[in-house]
């Protein structure tokens, strides 16, 4: 149990590679890759609803979820795992959508929190502190997952429970099972060796 878990981020980052992007729109110290300590989740790790390390999606790949997932002004983009809040702060910024991060980890909230006030983008994005587990996600009419595959498993009963017919939800590198993808994206960033996969499906469409 406790190697799966030093195991599975490892595998996850090692896949990732993520560096040197360029394509930020944010404050420059909140584009800086994680200072040493500040990505190590080292007590989240060991929590029975972990459900992935902090890797962050690369601005260029951020920018595609959103198209592919066709947000406008009048979208609720949630991101279940929101990290550092690039998914929301993009929606609200480039999308001019209103949006909701909800992540486990309290340092990276408050990078996004600070991040949403210098933008001035408090009154449409806020970053919910906790367990996506413990969140009611239905107001959504996007949703963005990524975590780890087999998480990905776990969190589609709550979204099958809560979220409303026609709420677009795009998945990164996983697919849901059960469920028919309705557009697929592959997009290259110089950042990975492999090109990330985006999956869009809605609710109550399966193809
Ligand atoms: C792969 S990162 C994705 C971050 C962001 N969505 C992005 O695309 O840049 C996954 C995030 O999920 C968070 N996380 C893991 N388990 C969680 C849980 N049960 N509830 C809330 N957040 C969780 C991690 O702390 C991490 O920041």
């Amino acid at each position: 149990m406790r190697v799966k878990a030093l195991l599975y981020p490892l595998i996850f980052l090692a896949i990732s590679l993520t560096n040197g992007e360029t394509d930020s729109f944010l404050p420059e110290e909140f584009s800086q890759e994680p200072k040493k300590g500040e990505n190590e989740q080292q007590e989240l790790l060991h929590h029975p609803n972990w459900l992935a390390p902090f890797v962050p999606t690369p601005f260029t790949v951020v920018k595609a979820i959103l198209k592919l997932a066709n947000v406008r002004e009048n979208d609720l983009v949630y991101d279940l795992g929101s990290g550092d809040g690039r998914i929301i702060i993009m929606a609200a910024q480039n999308f001019h959508a209103r949006a909701v991060g909800i992540e486990f980890d309290e340092t990276l909230c408050q990078k996004a929190t600070s991040a949403i006030k210098q933008l001035r983008l408090h009154e449409r994005v806020k970053v919910i502190q906790g367990d996506i587990f413990n969140q009611n996600v239905s107001p959504a009419t996007v949703v963005t997952v990524y975590l780890l595959p087999k998480s990905l498993e776990k969190v589609v009963p709550m979204l099958e429970k809560q979220l409303n017919k026609g709420t677009r939800v795009v998945t990164v590198d996983g697919q849901i099972q059960g469920w028919t993808w309705i557009r697929k994206r592959q997009v290259k960033d110089k950042a990975r060796a492999v090109p990330y996969n985006l999956y869009l499906y809605q609710v109550g469409v399966f193809r």
